[in-house]
């Protein structure tokens, strides 16, 4: 049952989540989380106060079994300053993830983004700069992973590497300190650090946006076969998935890019989901951008949105072989990062829209496909 705005106020403090989390069991599927068993993990990303909200808590325990700080863990939040690491944030969703039973995945290590400036400054200490950000990465990666030892199950190593046409990301201050091998370095690093822990079985992952664009396809399945003929270890790749309502990518499209990276023998992450439907705009992976061209988006059709992530979701299922996991980019369209873009399977009240429906069904049509 989906608490509603109305009913909150009947709901006496203290309440225990986890009595209603998995009463769906016997019966057919309710909720997302029960629905989704055997085929992937399904997870979603959160701000910490989402814990402090009880209907947000409510359907993040219900629906989802796999957690990501939508901020909490990135370079800029978990290291400002060198060497002064603050995991406060962090540590509120990894105590919710183990109080409900769920992953978690680290979002993330290397990125051009909400990394602070100081990763970028010249010490003049006689070493060379490469030396220098690489040393800090290592220092980072090793006091994150040491802090979230045994309770973070993959983590983003890179993100956002590569332009639409596979070339490298033009903006880069890690690449221009470290080399052309920044990524392979990163890879590296993690897996070294992950062995000093015994923690060989943390997922390390490739993150990117527009993941299903032919340039970017190529030289992902590109990068990651250079890796494996290197012996570098890499498992995953994480498709962002900020996508359109209308047909944009087009299933085929998607598919195309599932058949090539599941041919690198790597496991393949939904890792940010979100649809936007607002007409002259496009779910950029910056956001929300003016694009006058973006016409046939679902903004006053809440079917055409539920369609729309029914066809994918069943693409999904199609591959759940291949597929880890899939995750939402927030819970509540309000709390999405897509100001006006409406692109969550939930409404500004936390209550379920058509799609979430469309997405249980995907869902449930995939299990019984399990069972037979
Ligand atoms: C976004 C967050 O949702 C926003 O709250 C923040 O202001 C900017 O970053 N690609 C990523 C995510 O890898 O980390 C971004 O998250 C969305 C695009």
């Amino acid at each position: 049952m989906f608490i509603s705005m109305k009913s909150v106020s009947a709901i006496v403090a203290g309440i225990c989540l986890g009595a209603v989390a998995f009463q769906a069991e016997a019966q057919e599927a309710t909720r997302l989380r029960e629905a989704a068993k055997g085929l992937f993990l399904i997870g979603n990303a959160v701000p910490t106060r989402a814990f402090s909200d009880l209907i947000a808590s409510d359907i993040l325990a219900q629906d989802f079994n796999r957690l990501t700080c939508e901020n909490e863990m990135k370079f800029d939040a978990t290291e400002p300053q060198e060497g002064q690491f603050n995991f406060r944030a962090g540590d509120t969703l990894v105590e919710f993830a183990q109080k409900y039973n769920m992953k978690v995945h680290g979002h993330t290590f290397l990125w051009h983004s909400q990394t602070p400036q100081w990763v970028f400054q010249n010490p003049n200490d006689g070493r060379p700069m490469r030396e220098v950000v690489l040393a800090r990465l290592e220092n980072h990666i090793r006091a994150l992973m040491t802090h979230w030892k045994g309770k973070i199950q993959s983590w983003d190593v890179c993100n956002e590497c590569f332009e639409d046409d596979g070339r490298p990301r033009g903006f880069s201050p890690w690449r221009q300190n470290i080399g052309d091998d920044y990524m392979e370095q990163a890879f590296r690093i993690a897996d070294k650090v992950a062995k000093e822990f015994g923690e060989e079985k943390v997922l390390l992952v490739y993150n990117d946006f527009n993941m299903y664009k032919p340039g970017k396809v190529q030289a992902v399945v590109k990068m990651v076969n250079d890796f494996k003929a290197k012996g570098v270890r890499i498992d995953a790749i994480g498709m962002q998935a900020h996508w359109q309502s209308n047909d944009d990518p087009s299933i085929e499209t998607i598919e195309a890019a599932f058949k090539a990276y599941a041919a690198t023998g790597c496991k393949i992450i939904i890792s940010e989901m979100d649809i936007n439907t607002r007409n002259g705009f496009r779910n950029s992976g910056r956001g929300l951008e003016r694009d006058d061209s973006v016409q046939g988006n679902a903004d006053s059709s809440a079917d055409a949105l539920a369609k729309r992530y029914g066809q994918i979701f069943d693409l999904f299922v199609k591959y759940h072989e291949s597929i880890y996991a899939v995750t939402l980019w927030g819970i509540g369209d309000s709390w999405s990062w897509l100001r006006g873009g409406q692109p969550l399977i939930f409404d500004n009240n936390l209550d379920p829209k058509p799609c979430y429906y469309s997405v249980l069904e995907s869902l449930k049509k995939g299990q019984k496909e399990l069972k037979k």
